[in-house]
């Protein structure tokens, strides 16, 4: 057991250091300890002396390295939209729509450990944005599907909503409700702390079988050196399967002004989330790593 995990490590030192060009900042210590210790502690240690955009470059390096050990290197060119295509298409799900040129996409299954339910997570990214995926060790499925352009604190994540149930509705859902999703959300994996969460507009959809509530938000980040950072950003929510999910797409306020307002509403709005009726198995056969 020892000795392989720690030919895992030294698989992950290669792998690392191959894939630190698109990684982003990433502490090689941090990732290789990640790694080896398959724990998180590393993590909440940062986590508490960080600011957010670190917070968020950190807490992905540790996932990007973790999964490394199992998994391909992600880069960009290893999704497109006819990639994801052909993913959604297998399952005999529809293709994604209006995903604009300039764009990259992606067709995952979330919840590919015991610990968790599989879903087929699909949205379109920009092009130059990176991915993370979760990673699979020997206690199950950690860490989520999430792209950014996490040196400007731009990000879109994925976010299984904690102890909810099947919702029939989504759409009939109050703004307490999504309040309290979206929180859940934003303070995943974070000691900072957020203020002043606010709903802006919430707009319906009904697309491609699935109910999606578009949520516009806001908040206040105070974080761990003390600096206030004004967020905003677009989420998607809906309800596959047993529970209730979500994309939620973010940027410093300025930013979503100047620039991001557009590519955070195009991600929001090409998410699809599924798993009623989908027949997992040959994915999570491929997935399951060797541990023995
Ligand atoms: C937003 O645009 C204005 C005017 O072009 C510029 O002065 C400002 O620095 C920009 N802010 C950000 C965060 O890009
Ligand atoms: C799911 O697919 C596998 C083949 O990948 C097949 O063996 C199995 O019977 C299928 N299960 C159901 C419930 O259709």
């Amino acid at each position: 057991m020892l000795s392989s995990i720690l030919s895992a490590a030294c698989t992950a030192l290669v792998i690392v250091s191959q894939s630190s060009a698109f990684v982003p900042s990433p502490s090689n210590y941090v990732t290789i300890k990640s790694s080896l210790s398959l724990s998180k502690d590393v993590e909440s240690t940062t986590t508490t002396r960080r600011g957010f955009m670190d917070n968020a470059a950190s807490a992905t390096a540790v996932v990007a390295g973790a999964s490394s050990v199992w998994m391909e290197p992600s880069p960009a060119m290893a999704y497109g939209l006819n990639k994801a295509n052909d993913k959604l298409a297998s399952y005999g799900l529809p293709p994604l729509a209006n995903v604009p040129n300039g764009y990259s996409a992606l067709a995952e299954i979330y919840g590919k450990g015991a610990n968790r339910s599989p879903l087929l997570v699909a949205f379109g990214f920009p092009l130059d944005w990176v991915v993370t995926l979760p990673s699979q060790d020997v206690n199950g499925e950690d860490g989520t599907i999430q792209v950014g352009e996490y040196a400007k604190g731009d990000t879109a994540t994925f976010f299984v909503v904690p102890n909810a149930g099947k919702v029939e509705s989504i759409l009939e859902k109050d703004k307490a409700f999504f309040t309290s999703a979206l929180i859940a959300a934003i303070s995943q994996k974070s000691n900072n702390v957020y203020q002043d969460f606010k709903i802006t507009k919430m707009e319906p959809v009904t697309v491609d079988n699935g109910n999606y509530m578009l949520v516009d938000f806001k908040y206040t980040l105070l974080t761990g050196a003390g600096f206030e950072v004004e967020r905003k950003g677009v989420s998607s929510v809906t309800s596959a399967g047993g529970g209730v999910q979500l994309l939620w797409c973010a940027s410093i306020a300025a930013r979503y002004k100047n620039k991001t307002e557009g590519q955070l509403r195009t991600i929001a709005q090409s998410f699809r989330c599924y798993a009623d009726g989908l027949n997992f198995s040959a994915d999570l056969r491929s997935a399951a790593p060797d541990f023995v």
